[in-house]
C-alpha cells in the first residue's frame, strides 16, 4: 500500500483530500500548518528522515490574492522556497511529489484554452510566486506532477462558496462581480482526480491541467450556486490587484 504524506491538511483542498480518502485505499498522513510548517525545511527534513513516503501532495500554500501583494515575502516562502525544499527532499527520498498550482500563472490574454505548453506571464505577485514554486521543482528534478487547477470552490474552508453561505445567512443580498472569466472547479472533484491518479499511477508527471468543464463568470457560479437567491452583479472593484481577465486551462483529462 503506497504511503502519502498531504501538506496543508485544514486548506480547501486539504479538507477535500480528508474526504476523499475515506474511500481510497491508500495509507495517508495528513500535515497541517501546524504539525508540518513547510517553511521549516529542518521540520520537513526531519519528517521525510523519519517516515517513509511513497507519494507527497502539497496542498499547502499561500492563497491569498490581494494578501501577496504586501506580503511578497511570505508569498515567496511558502509559494517557492518552501516548495523547492519539499522537492529537494522528494528526489532525495525517491518520492513523487504532487504539487497543485494555478491558472493564474497565465495573463489571460490567449484566445483559446491555454495548454501546458503556453508560456506562463503572471500578473500579480501570487501568480508569480506560484511560478517560481513550478519553476522550482523543475530545477531540482525527479519525480514531480505539477497539477494546476483554477477557481476551486466547495464546502471546505474559506472559499468563494462558503463566503457566500455565511453571506445568505446573515441575511445578505449576495452581489458578485462578473468582470473575470474561468473555469470553476470543485475540490471533491480534484481531490478523486489526484487519489484515483496516484492508486492507478495514471497521473500525468511533469505539468499537467485539471478543471471543471464550463466556462463563467463568478457572477454565473453565484447564480448556478443558490438558484434560489437574488444575486446581483457587483459594478464595483473588489481590489486594486490586477487578475487575468479570462484563463480556460485545457483540461488533460477531458
Ligand atoms: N482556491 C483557489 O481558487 C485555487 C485556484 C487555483 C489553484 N489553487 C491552488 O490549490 C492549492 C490548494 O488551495 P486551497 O484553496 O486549498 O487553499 P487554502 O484553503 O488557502 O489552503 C492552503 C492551506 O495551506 C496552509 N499553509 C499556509 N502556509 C503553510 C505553511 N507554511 N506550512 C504548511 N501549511 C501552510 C494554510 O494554513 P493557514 O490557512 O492556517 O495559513 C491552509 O490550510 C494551492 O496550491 C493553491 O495555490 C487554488
Amino acid at each position: 500500500m503506497k504511503r502519502v504524506l498531504i501538506t496543508g491538511a485544514n486548506g480547501q483542498l486539504g479538507l477535500a483530500l480528508q474526504d476523499a480518502a475515506k474511500d481510497s485505499n491508500l495509507e495517508i498522513v495528513f500535515m497541517n500548518k501546524s504539525s508540518l510548517d513547510i517553511t521549516n525545511a529542518e521540520e520537513v527534513n526531519k519528517v521525510f528522515a523519519t517516515q517513509p513516503f511513497d507519494v507527497c501532495i502539497n496542498a499547502a500554500a499561500y492563497t491569498e490574492v490581494d494578501g501577496a501583494e504586501t506580503n511578497k515575502a511570505l508569498a515567496y516562502a511558502i509559494n517557492a522556497t518552501a516548495v523547492e525544499t519539499l522537492a529537494k527532499v522528494c528526489k532525495q527520498q525517491q518520492c513523487w511529489l504532487i504539487h497543485i498550482s494555478t491558472d493564474y500563472v497565465f495573463d489571460g490574454t490567449l484566445d483559446g484554452l491555454y495548454t501546458p505548453a503556453d508560456a506562463p506571464n503572471p500578473l500579480n505577485v501570487y501568480g508569480a510566486s506560484k511560478l517560481a514554486g513550478e519553476q522550482a521543482i523543475q530545477a531540482v528534478g525527479g519525480t514531480y506532477s505539477i497539477v494546476r487547477t483554477s477557481w476551486l470552490y466547495s464546502h471546505y474552508g474559506n472559499n468563494f462558496y462558503t463566503k457566500l453561505i455565511a453571506q445568505v445567512n446573515a441575511g445578505k443580498t449576495l452581489r458578485v462581480t462578473a468582470d473575470q472569466k474561468g473555469c470553476p472547479t470543485r475540490a471533491e472533484d480534484l481531490s478523486a482526480h489526484l487519489l484515483k491518479g496516484i492508486a492507478n499511477q495514471q497521473l500525468a508527471k511533469g505539468i499537467s491541467h485539471y478543471c471543471g468543464s464550463e466556462v463563467m463568470t463568478w457572477l454565473d457560479l453565484a447564480r448556478r450556486l443558490f438558484p434560489e437567491q437574488e444575486v446581483l452583479e457587483w459594478g464595483g472593484a473588489n481590489s486594486n490587484t490586477v487578475r487575468p481577465k479570462k484563463v480556460v486551462l485545457k483540461d488533460n483529462n477531458s
